[in-house]
């Protein structure tokens, strides 16, 4: 059956992305509302040229879901009230995911929390989604007690706005680290770090578990590369982590005869559907240490995609046989 979907920030880097995942995907679209922070130019869909709204011209009452793509801004003024004319919504920012009764869903891991009755989804953070994608099935074999996470993040993953100015060197990141992505806590962990331990623990089922993070942006386009150090409750081995990480869902695992050096974001991860996981290591004087690499396109997988699966699980619909990548 053909569906109506609005989607609020079409023109951003997640809007564009969700648009072409959805063309790809083959979801059957029949009525397109892009919705921008003014109204003016158009935007192309399925071979169309479609008019981009400004979201006080849209009734909602007539679309079946709106997809949020603009910021916490827009999220805390508008989901509620458009949830309240029936229309579905799916947001991809930080300001509804702490709420209780707003489910934070990565479909493989926990999307039986989406029934007929969700009127909101919460789209999870890039980072908590490709590392909780990576932990998943080791919790499943070793269960796990403790995680540390440092992360190397992609300028996409702060929008357009430091994509341009990086393109342009014209930002402190250029030929930079900047180890602190948004504004601190009293504790002195940035608001990145704050989502980030808050997140996996909600993914993976397991609101005790321990994660530390920090999170620092590189100059790289697009990608996202976190080094993972965990300890697992049973004794590990490379041997079974491996095995258990190539049946993932959702991921893909670089063997070492391929990827000696484990995949990076350019040259691997952009563009791609999956996690991609490497340099896995036990810690020889401790079999309980493990460490690993894990990378995947923020924008796509931590993001876009993501935000088109829970779009699949709200509409009922299977989603493609296999991954079309
Ligand atoms: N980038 C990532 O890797 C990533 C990953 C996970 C989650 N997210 C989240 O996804 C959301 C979008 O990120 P992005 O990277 O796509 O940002 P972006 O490239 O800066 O795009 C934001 C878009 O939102 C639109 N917008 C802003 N305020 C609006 C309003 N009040 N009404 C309607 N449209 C409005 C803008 O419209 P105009 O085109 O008209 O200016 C723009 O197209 C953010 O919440 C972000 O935190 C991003």
């Amino acid at each position: 059956m053909p569906h109506t979907l609005a989607l609020i920030g079409a023109r951003g880097l997640v809007g564009t992305s969700v648009l072409s995942i959805i063309e790809e995907r083959g979801i059957a679209i029949e009525r397109l509302v892009p919705v921008g922070a003014t109204r003016s130019g158009s935007l192309s869909f399925c071979g169309k040229e479609i008019a981009v709204q400004d979201i006080g011209d849209v009734d909602f009452a007539s679309i079946d879901v709106a997809m949020l793509c603009a910021g916490r801004g827009a999220a805390l003024e508008h989901a509620e009230a458009i949830a309240a004319t029936g229309c579905r919504v799916i947001d991809s920012s930080s300001a509804l995911r702490t709420r209780e009764s707003i489910p934070l869903v990565v479909p493989e891991l926990n999307g039986d929390l989406i029934t007929d009755t969700t009127r909101i989804v919460s789209n999870p953070n890039c980072v908590a989604i490709q590392v909780a994608l990576a932990l998943a099935p080791i919790r499943d074999a070793f269960e796990i007690d403790r995680v540390d996470v440092t992360t190397w993040q992609a300028a996409s993953g702060a929008g357009t706005e430091l994509l341009d100015r990086l393109e342009r060197q014209d930002t402190p990141l250029a030929a930079n680290v900047i180890p602190c992505i948004g504004d601190l806590d009293e504790h002195g962990r940035s608001g990145e770090e704050v989502k980030i331990e808050r997140e996996i623990p909600t993914l993976l089922g397991r609101p005790d578990l321990m994660v530390a993070a920090t999170a620092t942006r590189v100059p790289v386009r697009n990608g996202h590369g976190a080094a993972v150090h965990l300890r697992t409750r049973e004794p590990a081995s490379v041997q079974r982590l491996q095995e258990v990480l190539r049946s993932g869902a959702g991921l893909r695992f670089c063997e070492p005869t391929t990827h000696p050096e484990g995949p990076s974001p350019r040259i691997d991860a952009d563009g791609i559907d999956d996690v991609l996981v490497g340099r896995v290591r036990v810690d020889p004087r401790d079999s309980r240490d493990v460490r690993m690499w894990v990378t995947a396109d923020n924008l796509r997988r931590g993001a876009a995609l993501n935000a088109v699966m829970i779009l699949e699980k709200v509409l009922g619909l299977a989603g493609p046989a296999s991954d079309p990548r």
